[in-house]
């Protein structure tokens, strides 16, 4: 018998799924032991039902496996979620309150008053809200949310300067993957070759999410931070990591080596109790002139550590630079492992 703790992923079969069931296969403290997808997968063997896309193989013992109904009947205790925003808005609740720790990656219930979204080096004080939740009372079940995959990135970025300096306004433009999209995502002839300058309702969630995630616990709510944000959200034809053009006006007067110090020496929660998928830097200053570049610097602490580069004055603003983290690891399944590992180091899953 495994001493690890039995977790299950939701949504197993996605490019999100695929990721948890990578990164969880040599996973020191969790073993997945559920699968679940949609009826079309539902038990069929998950290395038939899921279009592999990692570039490791799928670990042969959950290859296996059959897939499940969505249900919570039968489910373990521990859930990562990674699913559709309209179906999580009807699952991840059924889930909690049948008892399940619920931590998810989807946006459905991201901005809910009782539900922490939650980065660890950044705002690990506001696990505490799922106290509030009715869930929590009930049956013992909660939500955890990690916040959208291009808002991580700038918050990674912001918090060092915010904790340092203070922020008055950001603006931030990002290019981001096809593999944001999930999979088979978008149709290779409206991306190759071009630039999709929108993603639905993505502007909305980076400027909400950055501002709930940067705020402060008052008691059992969350006060978002109070400074100006402007997002622009464009799709490129890059496979992983999305790449944001950030310029930040400060509250005091920063030099850029005290700057590059803040993000260099950034440090969390996570670092101090050195939880097994806590990158050893979380933020990591680049000097060359023209990086970062999602094909060299993606992968950097294994897709876990935020790239920053190019931090030079701006002309309207104070500052400008650029940020690059791995969309489906430090935005997806990376941030929810680091969330669930999180809750376990303060007893939240015993
Ligand atoms: N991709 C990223 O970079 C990224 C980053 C951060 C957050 N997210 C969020 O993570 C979630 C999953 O994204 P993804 O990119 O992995 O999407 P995806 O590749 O489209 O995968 C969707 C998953 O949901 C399952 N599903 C669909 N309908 C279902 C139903 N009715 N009941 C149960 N399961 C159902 C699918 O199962 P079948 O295979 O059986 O259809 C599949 O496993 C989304 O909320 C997304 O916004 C994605």
């Amino acid at each position: 018998m495994s001493s690890k703790t039995p977790v299950g992923i939701l949504g197993a079969t996605g490019i999100v799924g695929q990721r948890f069931v990578q990164m969880l296969e040599h996973h020191p403290w969790f073993e997945v032991v559920w699968l679940a997808a949609s009826d079309r997968s539902e038990g069929r063997a998950y290395g038939e039902a899921a279009r592999w896309r990692m570039k490791t193989p799928v670990p042969a013992r959950v290859a296996e496996m059959q897939v499940s109904l969505a249900r919570p009947e039968g489910a373990p205790k521990i859930i990562f979620a990674a699913l559709d925003a309209a179906i999580a808005s009807e699952l991840e609740p059924r889930f909690a309150e049948a008892g399940c720790a619920v931590v998810s990656n989807s946006s459905a219930l991201r901005m809910q008053n009782d539900v922490p979204l939650v980065i660890p080096e950044v705002n690990s004080a506001h696990i505490e809200l799922l106290e509030c939740q009715t869930w929590r009372k009930k049956s013992g079940g909660f939500v955890v949310t990690n916040p959208n995959c291009s808002a991580i990135g700038l918050v990674l970025a912001l918090a060092p300067l915010q904790e340092h300096f203070g922020i008055e306004t950001v603006m931030a433009v990002t290019m981001q993957a096809v593999s944001g999209a999930g999979y088979p995502g978008v149709a290779s002839l409206d991306i190759l070759g071009n630039v999709i300058p929108y993603i639905a309702k993505e502007e909305e969630k980076m400027e909400e999410e950055t501002l709930k995630l940067l705020g402060h616990m008052n008691g059992s709510k969350v006060i978002p931070a109070a400074f100006r944000v402007s997002t622009q959200c464009n799709r490129v034809s890059v496979e992983d990591g999305h790449t944001e053009s950030v310029s930040v006006k400060l509250k005091k007067k920063a030099t850029p080596e005290e700057i590059t110090a803040a993000w260099n020496d950034f440090r969390g929660e996570p670092q101090e109790r050195k939880l097994p998928s806590a990158p050893e830097q979380p933020i990591r200053y680049i000097g060359s002139a023209d990086r970062p570049q999602p094909r060299f610097d993606v992968d950097c602490g294994k897709g876990m550590t935020t790239s920053v580069g190019r931090l030079r004055p701006c002309g309207v603003l104070d500052w400008k630079f650029t940020v690059l983290s791995h969309n489906t690891i430090r935005g997806a399944a990376g941030a929810a492992l680091l969330n669930a590992e999180l809750l376990k180091a303060r007893g939240y899953l015993d």
